[in-house]
C-alpha cells in the first residue's frame, strides 16, 4: 500500500533498522524492487532524482510508481529524490508520490529553511511527507557535479530542524554519490551527536559503495532511510555483460528480466543488510 515517509520512517526509528530507498529509472526497476520487499514481508522506498527525470519523465515513470506500491502486499513511499525546481516537486505531489525532497544543500542555510519551509506547506495540502538536506554529500548531485563534502554540523541541524519540522532529514558524515575512488571517511560520532540532539529520522545519501558493516554501524547511530542508486544500475549492467557475453540470440525480453531480477537481488541484499526485513 501506498504510505508517507513520515509514517514508515517514524517505525524504522523506533524498531532502530533502516528502510532502503531505492532508486528507480523504468517499470522492471519498479518490479524488482517491489517483489524483494513483498517476499522479504519488508517496508520499502521506492525514488526518482530530479537529474534523471530526462531518461524517465515523471509524468510517465510518477503513476508507475503510484500504481506498483497501491498494489504492493507492503509499505511503499513513493519519493521525489534531490528535487531543486519546486514546480516539478508539484508536479510530483500532483501525481501522488507520498514525499518529496528539496535539496537546499547548495545553497545559504537561510535560504534552506525559507523553501523547505515552503516545500512543507505544499506538501502539507497533498498530506505528503518531506526530506531536506543540510551540510554537503559528495559526489553528484543533479547539476551540481564533482560536489566537495562538507560534514553537517550539530547546530545547523538543530536549527533546520526547529524551524522547519521535516519529516527526514539527510546529514552529510562524509558519504558521496557514485562509487567512492578513495575510501570514505564516515564520521558516525557526528551522526550519533545529531542523533541525540534532534528527534527527526536520519537520511544517509550515498549508500553504494559503502560495506555491510558501514551500513549496519550507519543505523545503530541513527539511520532510518539509506538511499541506494548506483549499485542498483551498476547490477544490471553487470547483468547485461554476462548475458551479452555468452548468448549470441538475446532476446527483447531476456533483458527486461535481467533488468527486474539484478534489482530484486540487489535490493533483497540491502534489505537484509538494513534489517527492515520482517517488520511489515
Ligand atoms: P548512490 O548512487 O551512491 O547510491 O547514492 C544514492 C543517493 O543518495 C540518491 O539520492
Ligand atoms: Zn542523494
Ligand atoms: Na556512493
Amino acid at each position: 500500500s501506498l504510505v508517507t515517509l513520515e509514517q514508515i520512517l517514524k517505525q524504522a526509528k523506533a524498531g532502530r533498522y533502516g528502510i532502503g530507498a531505492f532508486n528507480v529509472a523504468n517499470m522492471e526497476m519498479v518490479m524488482g524492487a517491489i517483489e524483494a520487499a513483498e517476499e522479504l514481508n519488508s517496508p520499502i522506498i521506492l525514488q526518482v532524482a530530479e537529474g534523471r527525470l530526462r531518461y524517465s519523465p515523471l509524468p510517465l515513470i510518477g503513476p508507475v510508481m503510484v500504481a506498483a506500491a497501491k498494489a504492493a502486499k507492503v509499505p511503499v513511499a513513493v519519493h521525489y529524490d534531490h528535487g531543486f525546481d519546486l514546480a516539478l516537486i508539484k508536479q510530483a505531489l500532483e501525481l501522488g508520490f507520498s514525499s518529496v525532497m528539496f535539496d537546499g544543500s547548495h545553497g545559504p542555510l537561510d535560504q534552506n529553511i525559507e523553501t523547505t519551509r515552503k516545500v512543507m506547506t505544499l506538501a502539507a495540502e497533498f498530506g505528503a511527507s518531506v526530506e531536506a538536506e543540510i551540510g554537503k554529500v559528495g559526489g553528484s548531485e543533479g547539476d551540481y557535479a564533482g560536489v566537495e563534502i562538507m560534514i553537517t554540523s550539530v547546530e545547523d541541524a538543530k536549527r533546520f530542524y526547529a524551524e522547519t519540522q521535516v519529516h527526514a532529514l539527510a546529514v552529510a558524515i562524509g558519504t558521496a554519490h557514485g562509487e567512492y575512488k578513495v575510501e570514505p571517511n564516515l564520521r558516525f560520532d557526528r551522526l550519533q551527536e545529531i542523533h541525540d540532539q534532534v528527534a527527526v529520522p536520519l537520511v544517509l545519501h550515498g549508500g553504494s559503495g559503502l560495506l555491510a558493516g558501514d551500513f549496519r554501524r550507519a543505523i545503530t547511530h541513527g539511520v532510518s532511510k539509506v538511499n541506494i542508486a548506483t549499485a542498483s544500475f551498476q547490477s544490471i549492467v553487470k547483468r547485461m555483460y554476462a548475458i551479452f557475453s555468452d548468448n549470441q540470440g538475446v532476446t527483447y525480453f531476456q533483458l527486461h528480466d535481467a533488468i527486474r531480477q539484478a534489482t530484486y537481488e540487489n535490493v533483497k541484499e540491502h534489505i537484509c543488510i538494513f534489517g527492515s526485513n520482517n517488520q511489515c
